[in-house]
């Protein structure tokens, strides 16, 4: 690792980057609510876990009405999680430890807390720079047009001079109006504004929602291109963005979930973002047959544009891996969450150690959200605690995301297990969470962070060389990178015979006695 250097211009290719929710992550001054001191305390341990890269969610100001997501001001700190010069020092002190800094953009919304929709709402000119319209029915009391929100209910909400306004998540998160120019030149301002602070990544909140067809018609039974999803005009946008993080040498990863995965690829062209994220491999059920593919898939579909796949089992919208591992649907959709699915963690915990065997000897980058590396599982929120705009707004059926954004246990005999001090953390860890704390698992060699740990040092051994499958028996996905190097992962109901080999390297958990692979284990071996 060491510093980074001009030399190292590739590091994205294949980084390790560790997903930072900074309100969850730890409590420096014990307010209950993660901050900027809670994570520059803790840089020693990410440079101990060996990650090149730290990805933090929203740090701006906001009134938190999406986590962050709802950002007031781009080029301030939410005073909550420090200032903009502790931001500063932050990104130093990584930076000295090896580290890289990816901050989050959300260039599709704004808060309705940020200047210009205040004005907008004022009834100045701001206007523009969002999407008002007036309704449809005799009075304008139905919304223009029948596009839903991402989180539920209608996507439009009525003002009290009549007029309606666009917004694709909560309405606390107006849609911007990316046709207008002042809307280009202020995101391409606010990039270089975080590029000038020494950031080296950005990554790109909802990035293929931004375009909307300027005549906002209805979905049902439209046809041609869809009004509001990966539209054609967005390419300019990122072409240009790309120019200006070409100049400082920094890279975008972008949130693009699209099933087709041509139209996915377009937005990794040379000259456009140089990475996004992978979520067939994130969604993809624990079966081999079915991995198998969404890595064959993923691959080809980089190949074509010259760009690395990202791989990624879980961030903070989604369940966390040993919880999904361990239920009887092991895939992941925003549609059947439910409360109360029944979980077998320990099951669960077994395969996601594999899966971290698996993702981490994969060609491309590899993403790790915060608390993965420890196995942390999806919490329970209490319903009256939830605070996920998700969870209301499917009018309670939907337990929303705050299981996964429970802050982290750093010291198992502390107060809210070394997450904070002061107060209560702003959601509840459940009874046993000290048992997953940081300082439980330093000492212990078979726990999930010191795994993570030996097969992020580990890493480099598979090289920069392209898969290639070996033959291996059904249930069981078999690999090698650099011609000395295997990657076995066992997912048939039966222990698995390995291929030849001189050494293991890595295993997620014991052979049996017979030498053989157990069920949901995976090994590295040396050939
Ligand atoms: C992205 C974020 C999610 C947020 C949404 C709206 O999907 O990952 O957390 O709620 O965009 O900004």
């Amino acid at each position: 690792m060491g510093q980074p250097t001009p030399a190292r211009t590739d590091w994205w290719r294949s980084a390790v980057i560790y997903q930072v929710y900074v309100r969850s992550f730890a409590d420096g001054d014990g307010d209950g609510t993660g901050d900027l001191a809670g994570v520059r305390a803790r840089l020693p341990y990410l440079a101990g876990l060996g990650v090149d890269a730290l990805w933090f969610t929203p740090w701006y100001r906001s009134p938190m009405k999406d986590g962050g997501y709802d950002v007031a001001d781009y080029r301030a700190i939410d005073p909550a999680f420090g200032t903009l010069a502790e931001a500063e020092k932050l990104i130093a002190e990584a930076g000295e430890l090896g580290i890289r800094t990816i901050v989050d953009i959300v260039p599709n919304h704004v808060s309705d807390q940020h200047p210009w929709f205040r004005a907008a709402l004022a009834g100045g000119p701001e206007r523009e720079l969002f999407h008002f319209r007036p309704g449809r029915g005799e009075q304008g009391e139905l919304p223009p047009n029948d596009w839903r929100s991402e989180f539920g209910g209608p996507a439009w909400t009525r003002l009290p001079d009549g007029d309606w306004y666009l917004h694709l998540f909560a309405p606390e998160q107006p849609d911007l109006n990316w046709a207008h120019p002042t809307v280009r030149r202020e995101h391409e301002d606010v990039l270089r504004f975080w590029f000038e602070r020494g950031v080296a990544g950005v990554r790109i909140d909802s990035a293929a929602l931004l375009a909307k067809d300027p005549r906002l018609p209805d979905l049902a039974g439209g046809r041609g291109p869809h009004p509001y999803v990966d539209r054609d005009e967005l390419h300019d946008v990122y072409r240009a963005w790309r120019s200006i993080a070409d100049a400082y040498g920094a890279v975008f990863v972008g949130e693009v979930w699209l099933p087709d995965s041509e139209r996915f690829a377009r937005y990794l062209r040379p000259d456009e973002l140089h990475t996004a994220f992978n979520f067939s491999f994130l969604t993809c059920p624990w079966d081999a047959a079915r991995l198998r593919a969404a890595i064959d898939e993923t691959l080809a579909e980089h190949a074509p544009v010259g760009a690395p796949a990202t791989w990624v089992l879980c961030n903070h919208d989604v369940t966390r891996t040993v919880t999904r591992y361990g239920r009887a649907d092991t895939g992941f959709d925003f549609a059947t969450k439910a409360f109360g699915t029944p979980t077998e963690l320990a099951l669960g915990t077994r395969r996601a150690r594999a899966a971290a065997l698996l993702s981490l000897a994969l060609p491309g980058s590899v993403y790790v959200y915060q608390g993965e590396e420890l196995g942390l599982p999806e919490a329970e929120v209490p319903v009256e605690r939830i605070q996920d705009p998700m969870h209301a707004r499917s009018g309670g059926t939907d337990p929303g995301r705050d299981g996964c954004r429970v802050p982290l246990p750093w010291a198992a005999g502390e107060p809210y297990a070394g997450f904070g001090s002061r107060q209560e953390p702003w959601l509840p860890q459940p009874a046993g969470w000290a048992s997953y704390a940081v300082d439980r698992q330093q000492g212990d060699p078979a726990s999930v962070l010191a795994l993570y740990r030996a097969a992020i040092r580990l890493r480099p051994v598979f090289g920069d060389g392209p898969l290639t499958w070996l033959p291996a028996p059904d249930g069981v996905l078999a690999f090698t990178r650099a011609e000395d190097v295997l990657c076995v992962v066992n997912l048939a109901g039966t222990p698995a015979d390995l291929p030849p080999h001189t050494g293991l390297l890595l295993g997620s958990g014991p052979l049996d006695d017979d030498g053989r692979l157990p069920t949901d284990t995976a090994v590295w071996l040396r050939a």
